[in-house]
């Protein structure tokens, strides 16, 4: 597996900033929805790194391998029949050069990623495909679950987006057209797993900006976290423009 980024490298032909921004939180939190539309707003990339975790659980269901071969499952990050591709709109994945990206967004999907994740080797070996993604740009937001502490620990700003667990229930069951109350307990076990694990758990990072999205809706989430964000660069004599 190898990331990639649409746009080829150094394309206008300056020196690339490389600015980093990490967006933390639980499942269903709005947390691709706002660094979706901030990378948007400053021309950068963006990365959902669940993409590589969902990725491997539909590539290991999809060929046979099982999502508890720790050995099997970190040998299958590192084949070449997969790959994820930063895009604005959606981090996307393609199986044998066929784009499964719907496919791997799905809930269930999301349970799976999940138990891979659990898995040091599986993290290792997914790290340095995270870490390209930041090559050779201006900026980059990158949102998941570890961004601020192990994927990118000197991130130049880090925040943690978070929600009530009603909340991000009743906006994962509106999109998917499924049941809250369903869909609830699926995401407490989910965020339980994420945050229990002994590797990477998913936790605020030290230094980052704590957002509660429960009654904000999306425009207002965006402007805080980008006045968040101006700020902090501009204390490091930094701008995302
Ligand atoms: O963000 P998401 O719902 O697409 O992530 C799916 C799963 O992938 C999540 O439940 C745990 C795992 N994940 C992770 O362990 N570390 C990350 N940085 C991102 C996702």
């Amino acid at each position: 597996m190898r990331s990639a980024s649409k746009n080829s490298i150094g394309e206008n032909n300056s020196i690339a900033k490389n600015i980093i921004v990490t967006i933390d939180g639980p499942a269903a939190s709005g947390k691709t929805s706002v660094s979706r539309l901030i990378a948007q707003r400053y021309g950068w990339q963006w990365v959902s790194t669940g993409a590589f975790y969902r990725g491997l659980a539909y590539v290991a269901i999809h060929e046979g391998v099982a999502t508890d071969d720790e050995e099997a499952l970190a040998n299958l990050c590192q084949s070449s029949i997969w790959r994820v591709q930063m895009d604005p709109e959606q981090t996307l994945v393609y199986l044998h050069n066929r784009d499964v990206t719907s496919e791997i967004y799905r809930e269930e999907n999301g349970s799976a990623a999940s138990q891979v994740s659990q898995f040091p080797k599986v993290r290792t070996n997914l790290l340095k495909a995270q870490r390209q993604c930041a090559e050779n740009v201006n900026g980059l937001v990158a949102e998941g679950r570890d961004c601020g502490t192990v994927v990118f620990p000197n991130a130049h700003v880090k925040l943690f987006v978070t929600a009530r667990t009603h909340s991000r229930a009743e906006r994962r069951a509106f999109e998917q057209g499924k049941d809250v109350e369903e869909t609830k307990q699926a995401q407490v076990k989910r965020d339980h797993q994420d945050s229990s694990r002994t590797v990477a758990p998913m936790q605020i990072p030290p230094n980052a900006q704590v957002i509660d999205t429960s009654d904000l809706n999306l425009d207002q989430v965006v402007d805080q976290v980008d006045a968040i964000i101006r700020k902090q660069l501009a204390q490091q004599s930094l701008s995302p423009l």
